[in-house]
């Protein structure tokens, strides 16, 4: 059964944290951080704000693309590594706040994979149930509070924000609020997205490369830990580097062989923000030209699992995604986690 993304939505909070400001914090400077990454910029949550709340606000503008009520939604899912508090899920607090029906509402944590995780659940979920019409998909990050602001090579690389997706069944009625059966334009201009294929994957081998060392079972809170900075995140950059460009390669090359297309009839490659210099080396890969492939982190850093969701949404409200068109994500992230959806817009 075809199941499609039915709305995006996207939010940035305001404040936004330049490389100039940063290099006042820590030995930096704007150039190195600009041809070592490609970021210009991030943004960056008030301390009133929490990863629930900028999932909130990007979960209101994906329901109004999508033309649906938070009645109508029957899951919520919600991809982060920087839940408001380590339990209850994020997800509780968001339904909440949405004023949705007592559905079922969890967290899930595949980092900076939380995506094409994610959107693989909620395919499974709707296929399996036919009580599941909509499931809410969001993707947030306050990256922010597990920043070290001492660290100057992982610092410059993180923002916060969230990205959120509406994903739905295809005997959808005016009564629940179809694109095209709507009056009015969605905000992404009545196009939904099907999707073709999930391809996921992890490595748990790897789970030291990217890491916030404490704050869980293995090493609680303590005096010690606080000292050490250890609930900070904490990442082997170079490994990390090296490891990402070969395994989305990887990735792409396995998710376009097995669905019989070639990089060449792939429209719009929408990768993890991590930094440009791996998204190029990928693309290169592939053989896909710059002008194809969606590009955010200069504005925004790496916020996570929410880079995919926020470059689609941005896409699709530009109107640079036309009917028809192809589009691959593809993510890594800590676990070491990876994954690749394939889109097509209808
Ligand atoms: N400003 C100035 N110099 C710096 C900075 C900085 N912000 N950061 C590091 N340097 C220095 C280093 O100290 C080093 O100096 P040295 O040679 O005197 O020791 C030099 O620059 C080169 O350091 P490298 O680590 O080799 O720099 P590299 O070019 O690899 O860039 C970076 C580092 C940006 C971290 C890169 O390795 C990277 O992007 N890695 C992947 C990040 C990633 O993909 N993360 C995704 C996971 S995030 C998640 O899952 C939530």
């Amino acid at each position: 059964m075809p199941i499609f993304i039915r709305g995006t939505g996207a939010c940035l909070p305001g404040k936004v944290l330049t490389n100039d400001e940063l290099s006042r914090r820590v030995d930096t400077n704007d150039e190195w951080i600009r041809t070592r990454t490609g970021i210009r910029e991030r943004r960056i949550a008030s301390e009133e704000e929490a990863s629930s709340d900028l999932c909130y606000h990007a979960s209101l503008r994906a329901l109004e693309a999508a033309r649906l009520g938070p009645e109508t939604i029957d899951l919520i899912l919600v991809a982060t590594i920087t839940p408001d508090t380590p339990f209850p899920a994020t997800a509780c607090y968001l339904q909440q706040r949405l004023d949705c029906r007592p559905i079922p509402a969890l967290d899930l944590n595949a980092a900076c994979s939380g995506f094409p995780y994610g959107l693989h659940l909620a395919r499974q979920c709707l296929s399996g149930d036919p009580h599941c019409r909509h499931i809410l998909l969001v993707c947030g990050d306050k990256m922010s509070s597990v920043t070290d602001w001492q660290d100057r090579s992982s610092c410059v690389l993180l923002g916060d924000g969230a990205g959120a997706v509406i994903v739905g069944r295809p005997e959808d009625s005016a009564e629940d609020g179809h694109p095209e059966n709507s009056a009015g334009k969605s905000s992404s201009e009545g196009l939904r997205l099907r999707i073709i294929d999930v391809l996921l994957g992890a490595d748990g081998r790897g789970a030291d490369l990217i890491l916030m060392p404490a704050g869980g079972s293995r090493r609680p809170a303590s005096p010690q830990t606080l000292e050490q900075r250890e609930h900070f995140f904490r990442m082997d950059g170079r490994r990390v580097f090296r490891e990402s460009v070969q395994v989305m390669g990887e990735c792409a090359e396995e998710i376009l062989r097995r669905n019989g297309l070639s990089a060449g009839e792939i429209d719009h490659l929408i990768p993890h923000q991590a930094n440009i210099r791996i998204i190029d080396a990928v693309a290169q890969r592939l053989q896909i030209p710059p002008d194809r492939v969606a590009i955010t982190l200069d504005r925004y850093g790496n916020t996570s699992g929410a880079t995919i969701p926020i470059a689609l949404d941005e896409a699709l409200r530009a109107g640079r995604i036309a009917r028809g068109e192809k589009l691959l994500t593809l993510a890594f992230g800590a676990g070491l986690t990876w994954g690749a959806a394939l889109l097509q817009s209808e």
